[in-house]
């Protein structure tokens, strides 16, 4: 038999080796364990078309994976921010519920002004219809409280978002005044 490529032509699959990444995986664990305000806790891979940059999303949301933290890794595209939304507030209620006693999470759901993803909440038209004002509210108020628990645990929260070359440019308009946010306050 064939001895295995090394090489995939798959598409964001994560190499067998990966190769000459190790400079960049280290600047960017170094921003990590520097705390808020370091440079690259704010960092945009680019490249050729299949150079590397979705691999690289994939590594770094392992590497903070590693230490306790929370990835969430979303593409851009129409909808983004809602679900943004809904992640955060799935990983929310994950690391509340680990904290509750057993027995009591049954009776645990969310609020329906939260808008998606809420505690089994099913979307509702209105709630598809939310502005994007609305939409970026319920993201700093997700952000915001996620943030908040994970720093409870000495952990973080990384967000990559891949695909935000083409068409991706206005998803990521809604979110700049959210990071912006959240930066003011110190967490970025
Ligand atoms: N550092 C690396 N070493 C070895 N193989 C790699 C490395 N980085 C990526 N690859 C491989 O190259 C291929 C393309 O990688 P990837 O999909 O991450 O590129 P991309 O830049 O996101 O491409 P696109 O612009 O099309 O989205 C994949 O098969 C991946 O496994
Ligand atoms: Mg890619």
């Amino acid at each position: 038999m064939a001895a295995r490529n090394p090489f995939k032509p798959t598409a964001g699959a994560t190499p067998p080796l990966l190769t000459g990444r190790s400079a960049p995986l280290a600047e960017f664990e170094d921003s990590i364990n520097d705390g808020p305000g370091a440079p690259l806790r704010l960092t945009l891979f680019t490249g050729a078309r299949g150079v590397g940059k979705t691999v690289m999303l994939t590594e770094v949301s392992e590497l903070v994976a590693e230490r306790g933290w929370v990835a969430i890794a979303d593409t851009a595209s129409p909808g983004l921010v809602g679900r943004l939304v809904g992640a955060a507030n799935a990983e929310f209620e994950g690391l509340e519920q680990s904290r509750r006693p057993r027995g009591r999470l049954s009776a645990v759901t969310l609020p329906q002004v939260l808008g998606t993803g809420g505690g089994g909440v099913s979307r509702s038209a209105a709630d598809q219809a939310n502005s994007g004002a609305a939409q970026a509210v319920n993201l700093r108020f997700a952000f915001g409280r996620l943030l908040d628990s994970l720093e409870a645990r000495g952990a973080g929260l990384l967000v990559t978002i891949d695909e935000v070359h083409a068409r991706g440019r206005r998803d990521l308009r809604e979110l700049a005044p959210t990071f912006q946010h959240l930066a003011r306050e110190g967490a970025v």
